[in-house]
C-alpha cells in the first residue's frame, strides 16, 4: 500500500533514504576510500557508449560525465537513436540505464552493440529481466519496487549506481571526497525531504504558462529531469536547458510568468556562470527559483530559495533532484492530477 501516503509517488520519494542506502550497502569501504563493484572493477573500458530512454537517458548523460571526467571517452545516447544507427563501439562498453529492464527501445540498442561485439552491461532495478539476462554483466542499483509511473527513487538510485560504477571501474585522486559524499547522501536526502519548501514554491507558482530549469555540467541532466517530471505529472509546459544554451535561443521564452529554477552548487566556475544565466533572467522579470547549497551569492538574484546540504558535485545532482521532484509533486498534487497515473502513460515501454 500507500503506507499512509496520498500518492505513491509521493511515498516513493520520501522512501529515497532507504533505497539509496539499501543500493551502497557492502558497495562502499569508506576506510579504504573504494568502492566495491565486484569484478566489474577489472572491465578496464577504453570507450563507454550509454543506451536509455527518457528518465533513464537523464541518468546516462550523468554517467556518461562521469567517466569523461575520470579520463575516459563517454557518450549517452538515446536508445531508438542507437537502435536506428548503431555508432562504431570498437572496444568501448555499452551500458543500458533502464530500471524495468524491460524497454523495447533499449533492448533493441544494446541488442545492436552485442551483433557489434561490444561487451554489455545492464544497469536495472529488476533482477531475472530480459536486459539482465541478456546482457554480458549486470548490475543491480537495488531500489525496490517502483510503482508510480513517473520514475523517482529509481532515478537518484541510477545516479547513484553510475556513481559507484565509475568510481570502480576509473578510480581517480577525487574519490575519498565523492566517496565520503556518498556515505553522507541517506541522511542528507533526509535533511532535503525534512526542510523543503517545495510546496510553497509550488503554490505561489501554480498558475504559471511554463517552468524552466537551467543546469550546467552534472547538474544538466537534472534540470532535464526536473522538466520532464514536471510535465509527466502536472500537464504543463517544462523544458530543462543546458544553461550556457539560454541565450542560444531558450531565453526568447522567458517572461515574468515563466518561473526559472536554477541549480546552482558550489562555489566554482560552472556555480558562477549559472549565476550569470541567472541575472539573464531575472533581467527578463522571471521568478528565480535557486536549487542551492549557500555556498555561492546565487540567492542574492533569487525569488526562492530551495536549499540542499553541501556535498560533492556528483551527490548535489541527487540532492538537487529531490527539490525537483518535490516541487513537480505539489504542483501536480495541486492541480487535482492523476500522479501516479498520468495520462498517456506506461510505467513500463514493451514497444518500439
Ligand atoms: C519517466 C519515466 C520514463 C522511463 C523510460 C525508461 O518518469 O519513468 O521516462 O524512464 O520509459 O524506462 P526504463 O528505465 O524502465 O527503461
Amino acid at each position: 500500500g500507500k503506507a499512509g501516503y496520498d500518492h505513491f509517488m509521493q511515498k516513493e520519494i520520501n522512501e529515497q533514504p532507504r533505497s539509496l542506502r539499501q543500493g551502497l550497502s557492502e558497495r562502499v569501504d569508506e576506510l579504504a576510500g573504494e568502492v566495491d563493484i565486484g569484478d566489474l572493477a577489472y572491465l578496464n573500458p577504453r570507450g563507454v557508449q550509454l543506451v536509455a530512454c527518457g528518465t533513464s537517458y537523464h541518468a546516462a548523460l550523468y554517467g556518461a560525465a562521469l567517466f569523461r571526467e575520470a579520463g575516459v571517452p563517454a557518450q549517452a545516447f538515446l536508445a531508438h537513436e542507437y537502435a536506428s544507427a548503431p555508432p562504431p563501439v570498437g572496444d568501448d562498453l555499452v551500458i543500458g540505464v533502464t530500471q524495468s529492464g524491460e524497454t523495447a527501445d533499449t533492448l533493441s540498442a544494446l541488442r545492436a552493440a552485442r551483433s557489434k561485439g561490444a561487451t554489455t552491461l545492464a544497469v536495472t532495478n529488476v533482477v531475472g529481466s530480459t536486459a539482465a539476462r541478456e546482457c554480458d554483466h549486470v548490475f543491480y542499483i537495488k531500489a525496490g519496487p517502483e510503482i508510480g509511473v513517473a520514475a523517482t527513487k529509481t532515478f537518484a538510485s541510477q545516479l547513484t549506481a553510475l556513481n559507484l560504477l565509475a568510481t570502480g571501474m576509473v578510480p581517480t585522486k577525487d574519490d575519498r571526497e565523492s566517496i565520503a559524499a556518498l556515505r553522507d547522501l541517506p541522511a542528507d536526502v533526509q535533511e532535503v525531504l525534512d526542510d523543503s519548501s517545495a510546496e510553497a514554491v509550488a503554490e505561489e507558482y501554480l498558475d504559471s504558462d511554463a517552468y524552466f530549469f537551467l543546469g550546467r555540467g552534472l547538474q544538466y541532466p537534472v534540470a532535464l529531469e526536473g522538466a520532464l517530471k514536471m510535465k509527466e505529472i502536472t500537464y504543463k509546459h517544462a523544458e530543462g536547458f543546458a544553461a550556457g544554451e539560454l541565450k542560444h535561443g531558450p531565453l526568447a521564452l522567458v517572461t515574468a510568468n515563466t518561473p526559472v529554477f536554477a541549480l546552482v552548487t558550489g562555489d566554482g566556475e560552472q556555480a558562477r556562470k549559472t549565476i550569470g544565466n541567472v541575472k539573464e533572467v531575472e533581467a527578463r522579470d522571471a521568478p528565480v527559483v535557486a536549487v542551492t547549497d549557500g555556498q555561492s551569492d546565487v540567492e542574492r538574484y533569487a525569488d526562492h530559495v530551495l536549499t540542499v546540504p553541501e556535498s560533492s558535485p556528483r551527490t548535489a545532482a541527487v540532492l538537487s533532484n529531490v527539490q525537483l521532484q518535490l516541487a513537480a509533486y505539489h504542483t501536480a498534487a495541486k492541480l487535482g492530477r492523476s500522479i501516479d497515473k498520468p495520462r498517456n502513460l506506461a510505467k513500463s515501454v514493451t514497444v518500439e
